[in-house]
């Protein structure tokens, strides 16, 4: 077996995020700007083929979780193909996705043929104006439509994220929160990350006094169990039923046990999402490398993987928006 990947600094990457597309279909405040359109070229785009060859080369490197994500990735035409393609590599435990939930209602069934283990669903709001007005778009209805689909087809766990902002939607995380314990949903609570000047309000807000007020509001316990390979520390309630992650970037970042690097469409490899370290996969796929040279230059952009983003000491350094590497 070849050599498993670890980084200068002893972390272990057991965690692929590949972008599938850089294309939204919303406009997230926090995440794009209104109008953007600013999208990579189709040619660039890998393709299934070079999609799958490369993720095999993680993989066979001992890479065990691959998530697909975006821009939105239900608007890469035939994904449930790729999927089924990734999820047949030897060595893949475990396949996920985290979509904007617009399309779920039409693809969820295909999603979960093809081998999706689970998925991943953005969701800010349930007041239909807030989340109208954070995403441009009058979206609440598709993606509720969407999550009955998702649980319908059988995927599961499947988790809610919810981008905390400060005076937008702060006044409903209790509410969202009662809703995921209601319907089984696993509910994320995020610190938003400064990824671009979308021109938005997106006010970060600390999540740790959030987290001592549903702990005491809910009676909610350290999970000790691990759900799933995020950087989501979880907690439950004290019948176990119902779980919330913290997902803190800004005021408890968790590099020092990050696993994870992130493929662009376009085959670029970002070594972290704060930093604009990267390497060009698109070149060699496309030049006829061999097996064995992948492997290597795998090895090679992981020594440039940095210890860790700087997001509070210069939060104007990344002027890629999210939507390149999809969170
Ligand atoms: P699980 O496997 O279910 O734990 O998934 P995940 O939490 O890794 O994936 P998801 O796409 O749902 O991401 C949730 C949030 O975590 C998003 O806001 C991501 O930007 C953020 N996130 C994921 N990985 C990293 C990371 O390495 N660094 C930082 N700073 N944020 C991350
Ligand atoms: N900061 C934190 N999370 C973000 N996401 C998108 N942009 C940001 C940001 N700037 C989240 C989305 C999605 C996940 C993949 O990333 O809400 O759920
Ligand atoms: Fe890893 Fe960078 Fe995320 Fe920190 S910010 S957890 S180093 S990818």
């Amino acid at each position: 077996r070849p050599p498993a990947l670890i980084d200068r600094y002893g972390r272990r990457v057991s965690y692929l995020r590949v972008s599938v597309t850089d294309r939204c279909d919303l406009r997230c405040a926090y995440c794009l700007p209104q109008g953007f359109h600013g999208y990579q070229e189709p040619a660039h785009w890998l393709t299934f083929d070079e999609l799958t060859r490369l993720v095999g080369a993680f993989v066979r490197l001992g890479v065990g979780r691959v998530r697909l994500t975006g821009g939105e990735p239900l608007l890469r035409r035939d994904l449930p193909r790729l999927a089924q393609r990734l999820k047949a590599l030897p060595g893949l435990a475990d396949l996920s996705l985290s979509t904007n939930g617009t399309q779920l209602d039409r693809h969820a069934h295909a999603l979960k043929q093809a081998g999706v283990d689970r998925i991943n669903v953005s969701l800010d709001s349930l007041d239909r104006a807030c989340v109208t007005d954070i995403t441009g778009r009058d979206t609440l209805a598709a993606v509720m439509a969407g999550l009955g689909a998702a649980r319908a087809a059988g995927l599961s766990p499947i988790k809610l994220n919810m981008v905390a902002l400060q005076g937008v939607n702060d006044h409903e995380i209790e509410r969202m929160a009662e809703f995921c314990f209601a319907h089984g949903f696993i509910l994320r609570l995020i610190e938003t990350m400064p990824m671009g000047h979308t021109g938005r309000d997106a006010r970060h807000l600390d999540l740790a006094p959030v987290r001592e007020r549903l702990v005491a509001r809910f009676g909610l316990e350290p999970e000790a169990l691990e759900l799933g390979g995020g950087p989501a520390r979880y907690w439950r309630t004290a019948d176990g039923d119902g779980r919330i992650g913290f997902i803190t970037p800004i005021s408890q970042h968790f590099c020092a046990s990050c696993n994870r690097v992130r493929l662009a469409v376009d085959g670029t490899l970002y070594l972290c999402l704060g930093q604009e370290d990267k390497f060009e996969f698109r070149p060699l796929l496309r030049g006829g490398a061999s097996d064995a040279e992948l492997a290597d230059a795998i090895h090679h952009a992981l020594q440039r993987k940095p210890e860790r983003h700087e997001f509070r000491e210069a939060p104007d350094r990344i002027v890629r928006f999210m939507s390149q590497t999809g969170g």
